[in-house]
């Protein structure tokens, strides 16, 4: 039976509702609607000892709904997004989904490898971006749940065959999602593919950590582990510099409110207008482990989130396309700057900027990449 969220009931109650939580947390799936290829289309939720919860669909791998508490222990749900599957299925900037093959974009929707050009889907102005036309965020995912002592999470696997979108080679991909009791949500990518392909995977949540709806973020207080961004052309991609953030609004090394310097006159704040780039990430140690990348802290809740990855890169991106023209969940109205993303990425435009860490995958090869959002409070 199909089960319709209904807009009347908070997202609270219907977790309360849908969960059939043993002790510490656990896992339920329910049925989410059908896609418009006849798919059917579920939604698990998630939930650990602490009462944060979070609601994933299958569609897209998305993230419907992540449950924090505050510094008082109110919960709130921090993620932007819509009630319906509808909303994801018409119209939607990519709101809590998984993004492949490639995060971010790749120039011209054009790069060459191993001598032979391929084209992709220019589906942002010029370039192509996220995956493409039907990219890893519009597609039905096959996911298992599991419970361990101390977490729990989906695994979450998508087979994209030779030529999707344009790219080569048969990708198999597994992503796994999971929420600890440290109050914690890891993500896990893995992929091999037959012939040489670039991969670069992502989650693509928007966070307003004063609670979605709330809002703009322009108040939470960022800091970046991040010497360096990468510079963009007008249509955001990278002209290849590392340049270095020092004395630019760039500089989030010391904890900044997002709104501090996001209007003043700089060239590379003018696109978005405001902040749409990669930074690029210090890093330590051998790669293998994830090092910190971000902290956010919201001052009137007192939510803090904090980003530890493996990836060379980090997309900080202020909402700045959201233009009151989506209506979210129970009717929020989506303005400019309601929510920002964080994406753990490689660089944009990898595949064409030879001086930039790869992002080519080859057979006998095996991507992994982690990526960590810890959630705490502060007083
Ligand atoms: C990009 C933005 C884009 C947004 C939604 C972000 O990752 O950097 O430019 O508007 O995704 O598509």
């Amino acid at each position: 039976m199909q089960r319709v969220l209904d807009p009347r009931v908070s997202g609270w109650a219907m977790i309360l509702a849908w969960t059939v939580a043993c002790a510490g947390g656990g896992v339920t799936r329910e049925r989410f609607g059908t896609t418009d290829c006849g798919e059917a289309v579920s939604v698990f939720t998630l939930k650990n000892a602490h009462g944060m919860a979070l609601r994933v669909t299958d569609y897209g791998g998305i993230i419907l709904t992540l449950l924090v508490p505050d510094k008082n222990g109110r919960l709130d749900d921090v993620v932007l997004g819509y009630d319906s599957l509808t909303g994801y299925l018409r119209s939607s900037p990519y709101f809590g989904a998984l993004i492949g093959r490639y995060g971010n974009r790749i120039a011209h929707g054009r790069f060459t490898l191993d001598g032979k050009t391929y084209t992709l889907a220019t589906n942002n102005g010029p370039n192509h971006l996220h995956g493409g036309l039907r990219g890893f965020d519009k597609v039905v995912w096959d996911v298992a749940p599991f419970e361990h002592p101390d977490s729990v999470g989906l695994v979450l696997r998508y087979t994209s065959p030779n030529d999707e979108e344009g790219y080569p080679g048969t990708l198999r991909t597994t992503v796994t999602y999971t929420l600890t009791s440290a109050n914690e949500l890891v993500f896990d990518y893995s992929a091999t593919t037959d012939r040489a392909t670039p991969v670069n995977l992502t989650q693509h949540s928007y966070f307003n950590l004063a609670g979605d709806g709330k809002g703009d973020i322009l108040g939470h207080v960022v800091t970046l582990n991040a010497d360096r961004f990468t510079p963009v052309d007008s249509t955001l991609i990278p002209t290849g510099e590392l340049k270095s953030v020092a004395g630019t609004p760039f500089d989030f090394r010391k904890p900044t409110p997002i709104g501090a310097r996001i209007d003043q006159d700089d060239v590379q704040l003018r696109y978005g207008p405001g902040y749409d780039h990669n930074f690029v990430l210090n890093k330590s140690g051998d790669g293998h482990e994830p090092t910190f990348a971000a902290r956010v802290y919201e001052p009137a809740t007192g939510r803090v989130m904090e980003i530890y990855t493996t990836e060379p890169g980090l997309q900080f991106y202020s909402g700045n396309f959201l233009d009151g023209t989506l209506h979210g969940k129970k009717g929020v109205v989506y303005r400019r700057r309601y929510g920002f993303a964080m994406e753990t990425q490689h660089f944009p435009d990898s595949p064409n900027k030879p001086g930039f860490p790869s992002t080519i995958l080859r057979p006998a090869e095996q991507y992994r990449s982690r990526t960590i959002y810890k959630f705490a409070v502060q007083p």
